[in-house]
């Protein structure tokens, strides 16, 4: 794809993969992108219409190009890592080497700032010097404070549901608030490989709960919720469901605030005062209206006189979950205009 050179040359690795497409997606209508690169390890040569099909429709089918980390990093002003856990920080030096003015990995490689945290999740890190230099990019409430960001590890897709629903409910949290996240998920947050957890005969049209004994977002969720509530912070769980969707999660919070809550909604609003992607309805959420997105809508009600409140969260898992959030967050941090790019508004039914 090539552009005046006054705009981004952008490069995605990955670009097989479900996250790698769908930046290619956002990124191919981008109106500040010049020049876009798709890198691949497993289909170099092969054209991007081979692996994502819907880059048949588009004018240009470019050849993706083998992914040569340090290559990639000298040619790109923005580097976007959409690679299995463990893979970013195995090539994130040699990216670096290049001086690429941006860095976005949506893996689970640098959303930690704490190395114990992270190896308790995820075992050995490979450069723990590098945990907190990446900005946590859970864009719409980070916003302005990603401008000049030079590298962002954007959250999880299950955690930013969750966060999206927990952060209007920050200032009214307790040490014993204790929230809880019941939430579903559809099978392509499992990525591009099928398992037989994502294969279509079982998953189609099924229903099933998993990793109850702890869900490894559950401790993105307890760093955040250190960094706004301080050392009173309340443990959060995660209660993941499997459902018989291929897009979205649909995340349902119960909370009991230090005190009563009497305008639940109030709090939403508040929060999300003049964020462009992130919309609190009146009524409860329904995923579709979200699918293909950037998009979240929330909802929020109390039980118990406002000793209980529920908020609502849907995404889609692939968009406001991981590509378009590493997109908001590249505007953000280049100071581009927040929804450029991201202006697809769904579709219902879906
Ligand atoms: N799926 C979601 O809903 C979601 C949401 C939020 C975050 N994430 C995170 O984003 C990252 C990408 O997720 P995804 O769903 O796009 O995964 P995916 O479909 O499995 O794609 C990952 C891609 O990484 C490349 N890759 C490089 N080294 C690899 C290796 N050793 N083994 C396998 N693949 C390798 C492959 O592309 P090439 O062969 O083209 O290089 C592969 O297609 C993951 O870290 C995931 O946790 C995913």
């Amino acid at each position: 794809m090539s552009a005046p050179t006054d705009r981004l040359r952008v490069a995605v690795a990955g670009a097989t993969g479900y996250v790698g497409g769908e930046l290619l997606r956002l990124l191919a209508d981008h109106p500040a992108v010049g020049e876009l690169r798709g890198a691949s390890t497993s289909a170099a040569g092969r054209r991007w219409s081979e692996i994502h099909p819907h880059f048949l429709n588009r004018p240009d089918d470019p050849v993706l190009e083998a992914f040569d980390p340090a290559a990639l990093g000298a040619w790109a002003d923005v580097v976007f890592l959409a690679l299995p856990h463990g893979e970013s920080q195995r090539v994130v030096d040699a990216v670096a080497e290049g001086r690429p003015q941006l860095v976005v990995d949506t893996a689970a490689d640098f959303r930690f700032a704490d190395l114990a945290r992270a190896e308790a999740t995820y075992g050995p890190h490979r450069r723990p010097e590098l945990l907190g230099a990446f900005a946590n990019g859970l864009a719409d409430v980070e916003g302005e404070a990603l401008r000049g960001a030079d590298r962002i590890a954007v959250p999880g897709c299950f955690a930013t549901a969750a966060l999206l629903a927990l952060w209007p409910l920050a200032p009214v949290l307790g040490p014993a608030s204790h929230p809880v996240c019941w939430a579903a998920t559809g099978s392509s947050g499992s990525g591009a490989t099928a398992k037989p957890t994502t294969h279509h005969p079982t998953r189609a049209h099924n229903f099933f709960a998993y990793g109850l004994a702890g869900h490894r977002h559950e401790a993105e969720l307890a760093e955040r919720l250190a960094a706004w509530c301080g050392p009173g912070a309340p443990r959060c769980s995660l209660l993941t469901h499997s459902a018989p969707l291929v897009r979205g999660i649909h995340a349902t919070l119960l909370v009991r605030p230090a005190e009563p809550v009497a305008d639940p909604m109030e709090l939403l609003r508040r929060a999300y005062r003049d964020r462009p992607f992130v919309h609190p309805l009146d009524r409860p959420p329904e995923l579709a209206a979200v699918a293909g997105t950037n998009h979240a809508h929330l909802h929020a009600a109390t039980r118990d006189g406002g000793r209980e409140v529920v908020v609502l969260a849907v995404i889609d898992n692939l968009v406001k979950g991981a590509a378009g959030q590493a997109v908001q967050a590249m505007n953000l941090a280049l100071g581009l205009a927040e929804t450029a790019g991201l202006g697809h508004g769904g579709m219902t039914p879906c």
